[in-house]
């Protein structure tokens, strides 16, 4: 398995044996992910180019390669950056990846982060590209899983919930849950269904699945209920966004009747989709989730350069 000097720019990209590897890897980093206390990117930098809001994602690549020992450099926005004069991206990248050994971006449009590894002679990872992908979120969503539920990721039963068609996450995650052939379970409003070729994609995978627009069809069943947010800065008519705006809520009186283990998960931020007193029940998993990002990406770092755990 190689994983030095590669990009990271889809889960399509990965085999089932690759998540699993990267997964078992995060499990060994863990206890350094809070601590520190390893010196496995020292010397090294780590470009993170934003040039679309993050807290999560950012921050938690900031704390991994810290945690490693390395050093970041980068931007939050694009408005600080000399793309507002109207440099290219492909320049940006070209700038950058001669002070980086490693390049995070996350950039408002599908595809941006594969072009730029078509030009970086440093791994690219993809931190978010539009509505397109989401790699190490994914990562991170399983391995939330695999910790966190009772059975293996096999054996699931996963309703991924609200926003399916702008929402990168809940694309990532089916893709890769497809390798497990876990059972989807996909709840969203007609206008949010997921894209019909990652539905196609799935079924010739023989991934078992339904779709619904009702999220009480799936509440008893569901061993883990993937929350997510109705992704407003992706609709082109604001009117259309208010259509479908509060269409999911969990809160207490909802999880009556669900699986005692059943686990909720959510890439986050929320907005109205889980009410807040659903974080102090047994079900809540998601800031949890959000912890598991530095492991995720200190395990991703150090195999893309090339750092023995
Ligand atoms: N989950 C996630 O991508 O969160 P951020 O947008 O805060 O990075």
């Amino acid at each position: 398995m190689i994983f030095e000097r590669r990009h990271i720019i889809s889960t399509k990209d990965f085999s089932r044996e690759e998540i699993d590897f990267i997964l078992d890897r995060a499990g060994r980093l863990e206890p350094y992910a809070r601590r520190g206390g390893l010196d496995l990117l020292k010397g090294h930098v780590v470009a993170t180019l934003f040039f679309e809001p993050s807290t999560r994602t950012r921050l938690s690549f900031d704390t991994a390669v810290k945690r490693l020992g390395g050093a970041t450099i980068g931007f939050d926005s694009a408005e600080s950056t000399s793309t507002v004069k109207g440099e290219t991206l492909s320049d940006t990248i070209k700038v950058i990846e001669s002070y980086a050994d490693a390049i995070v971006i996350r950039h408002p449009r599908e595809g941006a982060a594969r072009m730029a590894s078509e030009i970086s002679s440093v791994p690219v990872i993809n931190a978010g590209d539009g509505a397109g992908h989401h790699p190490t979120q994914t990562l991170l969503d399983l391995y939330t899983m695999r910790k966190e539920c009772r059975k293996p990721i096999e054996e699931l039963n996963v309703a991924l919930v609200g926003d399916l068609k702008y929402g990168r996450t809940v694309h990532s995650l089916a893709y890769a849950l497809s390798l497990y052939k876990a059972r989807l379970s996909l709840v969203s409003p007609e206008q949010l269904r997921m894209p019909e070729s990652i539905i196609n994609y799935l079924r010739k995978q023989g991934v078992e699945l339904v779709e619904t627009p009702r999220i009480d069809d799936v509440l008893a069943d569901a061993d883990v209920l993937y929350m997510t947010r109705i992704q407003k800065e992706r609709f082109p008519d604001p009117s259309e966004y208010l259509k479908v705006a509060d269409s999911y809520r969990i809160t207490p009186d909802t999880l009556k009747g669900v699986k005692d283990d059943m686990i909720i998960m959510h890439p986050l931020p929320r907005v109205n989709e889980i009410d807040p007193a659903v974080d102090s029940t047994r079900h809540a998993r998601y800031f949890r989730q959000a912890f598991y990002g530095v492991p995720i990406r200190m395990a991703v770092l150090s195999l893309v350069l090339g750092k023995e755990a």
